[in-house]
């Protein structure tokens, strides 16, 4: 708070300010929002790219304690005494070249985290198809694409980012003159900051392999002119890399030549891309599950999805939540050379806001908290009512905190001084670091099992969705004047979802960065000057760069407060 990291949901109203002509207004309005959503997503790429939560299956068990339960601990499950990544995390057999800064391996994951910074450059996209890129990791895990991960510093990857800021930049300015001309009869909506969409009804023709879908206007209605628009299909109109579908109003000479159906269905599609700043889990919901949610929740299943970019991994580990929302096979809509037909086909994605729904604009006036219960449910979860396990289990007389270490940004230095500090407060410890090997079955049951899920600023927090109402998510805060960031992407949908959020801001001598710099450094304090100098210098220090010791003198107060709450 009272910090000037801007809220994409919530600056842009700021910069609204009484403008004159209204078309100025609103391409200023369009611009601010675009630049924000692209500082964001910048910036929650680099959770992205710098965390290992990016992992497949958000995080594993790593080890539990004595006394906690028998959560599945893998073959190389590590001791929790070595603060540093794991290097030697690779399974046998995978033939994966390792280095020794990240984890290297075949799955989705470090392609994702790759591919997500050479599109985030806007290298590469042009011409090498998702599928593509896919082909050659299957294939050839220890090919080119390997190689480019390899040479990858965090040095690179801070130039990158620093690059990526100038092309937002200017695609955003561009982008303000795109799409003001309104439809005669629309079919697109480009009017939402965050997202286009595109509702066809009636002869809705979608060609895959194009990209494209048609409209056929009934025939009384074909006259001279046809329209097209080419749209982003997800939640962020922004975000460069990922790729336009065209969507085409017919006119009376095209719909004649159109191309004929090759299947009809009964049902309504929806088309959406699987790429972008998914990978991270927290973008896998953000920007693609609740999406997806709001745009066909209400349809009962009754709907297929047709999905530009398939990712593999996506389908695979959101498989139940996918397979609830539409009870028809997933179409690789890239590789589909066909000509569907439906009666309805929606393009794109609606969405709200960063990990968020408004019910005033939710079929059904759903919330974040209906979303919450859903993907509990579907992973057969107890029902809301169910107490935290503390309280409902009579046998438990301690209760569960699960501890996420984060692998290479953010990371406790001191975990095991940690772990024996919750201990000490009172508390069983399941402590946590990211895995690949463990799927979100079985990590949602064991975060359902716990009372708290602690861990520092990232997006292994986004597993507070299995929390249970009333458990408790606890926060830490690094340092840098975070706390309004922290709030806006994990505070605030914790308190939606009837979860109780405690943060715990750290002191700077907490903080690795004052080892680093020295008190006297702006960088320790004076962290707002930091941040007035771009954005990425805030990026570089306090999301990269820091890593945490926290005081575990200084933090037993919070320790305590958690676990009165859990008790009142
Ligand atoms: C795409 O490929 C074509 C020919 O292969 C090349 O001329 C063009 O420059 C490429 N575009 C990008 C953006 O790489
Ligand atoms: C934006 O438009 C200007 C002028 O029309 C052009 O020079 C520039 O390359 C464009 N930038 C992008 C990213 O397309
Ligand atoms: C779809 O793509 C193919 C191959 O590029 C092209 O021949 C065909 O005309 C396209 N169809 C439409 C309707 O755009
Ligand atoms: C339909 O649009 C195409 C392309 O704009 C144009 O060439 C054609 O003359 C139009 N047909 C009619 C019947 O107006
Ligand atoms: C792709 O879609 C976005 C927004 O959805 C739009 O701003 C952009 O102009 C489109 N790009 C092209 C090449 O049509
Ligand atoms: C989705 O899950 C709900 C709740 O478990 C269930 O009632 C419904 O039938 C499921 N729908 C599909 C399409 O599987
Ligand atoms: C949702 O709420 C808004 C106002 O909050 C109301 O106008 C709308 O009718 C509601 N929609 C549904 C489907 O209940
Ligand atoms: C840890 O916190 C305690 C209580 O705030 C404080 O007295 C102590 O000096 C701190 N230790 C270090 C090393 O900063």
């Amino acid at each position: 708070m009272g910090t000037d990291s801007p809220s994409p949901s919530t600056a842009p109203v700021a910069g609204l300010g009484a403008k004159g002509a209204a078309r100025a207004v609103a391409q200023h309005h369009q611009a601010v929002v675009g630049f924000l959503l692209g500082f964001f997503l910048v910036l929650l790429l680099y959770t992205t790219v710098s965390s290992q939560f990016g992992s497949q299956n958000a995080i594993g068990v790593l080890q539990s304690t004595s006394t906690s339960p028998a959560v599945r601990t893998g073959q190389n499950a590590m001791t929790p005494t070595s603060p540093s990544p794991k290097p030697n995390d690779v399974k046998k057999g995978d033939h994966i070249k390792e280095d020794n800064k990240e984890q290297q391996s075949n799955t989705p994951n470090k392609m994702e985290e790759d591919r997500t910074q050479h599109g985030i450059n806007g290298i590469e996209k042009e011409n090498q198809t998702e599928a593509k890129l896919d082909d050659e990791k299957v294939k050839n895990p220890e090919g080119g694409q390997a190689a480019v991960n390899d040479a990858r510093s965090d040095r690179m990857e801070e130039e990158d980012l620093i690059r990526q800021e100038i092309d937002q930049g200017s695609m955003i300015k561009n982008d303000t003159n795109i799409g003001q001309v309104t439809p005669r009869k629309p079919i697109c909506d480009l009017s939402d900051p965050r997202y286009d969409i595109c509702e066809i009804s009636g002869d809705a023709r979608a060609l895959g392999a194009n990209r494209t879908v048609l409209y056929l206007p009934p025939a009384g209605e074909r006259g001279a002119d046809s329209q097209e628009w080419s749209i982003r299909d997800q939640s962020r109109k922004y975000l460069e890399f990922v790729g336009n579908v065209t969507v085409r109003s017919l006119n009376a000479s095209q719909a004649a030549a159109a191309p004929a159906c090759t299947s009809r269905h009964a049902v309504p599609a929806v088309v959406f891309a699987m790429n972008g700043l998914t990978s991270n889990p927290w973008h896998d919901f953000s920007d693609v599950l609740i999406p997806l949610f709001l745009t066909t929740r209400a349809l009962d299943g009754e709907v297929q999805f047709l999905v530009s970019d398939l990712q593999p991994w996506f389908v695979d580990k959101y498989r139940l939540i996918l397979r609830n929302l539409s009870r028809h096979d997933v179409v690789d809509f890239n590789r589909d050379g066909g000509v569907r037909c439906y009666p309805r086909v929606t393009v794109g994605l609606r969405s709200h806001r960063d990990l968020g729904i408004d019910p005033a604009r939710a079929p059904r006036n759903y919330t974040l908290l209906d979303f919450q219960l859903y993907v509990r449910e579907i992973y057969g979860l107890p029902p809301p009512g169910i107490d935290v396990p503390y309280k409902e289990q009579q046998q438990r007389t301690m209760p569960r905190l699960m501890l996420i270490n984060r692998g290479r940004t953010r990371k406790f230095v001191n975990f095991p001084e940690i772990v024996a500090a919750a201990r000490d407060a009172g508390f069983e410890v399941v402590p946590v670091e990211p895995r690949r090997d463990l799927g979100v079955e079985e990590l949602a049951r064991a975060v359902d099992s716990c009372d708290v899920l602690m861990g520092a600023h990232g997006a292994g927090l986004t597993n507070f969705f299995f929390l249970r109402s009333n458990a408790v998510m606890l926060q830490v805060v690094p340092w840098g004047h975070m706390e309004h960031s922290c709030m806006v992407f994990y505070g605030g949908p914790a308190r939606e979802m009837r979860l109780r959020d405690v943060e715990y801001s750290i002191a700077a001598v907490e903080s690795t960065l004052y080892d680093k710099y020295g008190e006297d450094s702006p960088v320790i304090s004076d962290p707002e000057s930091i941040h007035r100098q771009g954005w990425q210098f805030g990026m570089r220090y306090y999301w990269i760069e820091q890593d945490i010791r926290l005081n575990v003198t200084r933090f037993a107060p919070t320790l305590h407060q958690v676990l009165q709450m859990l008790k009142e």
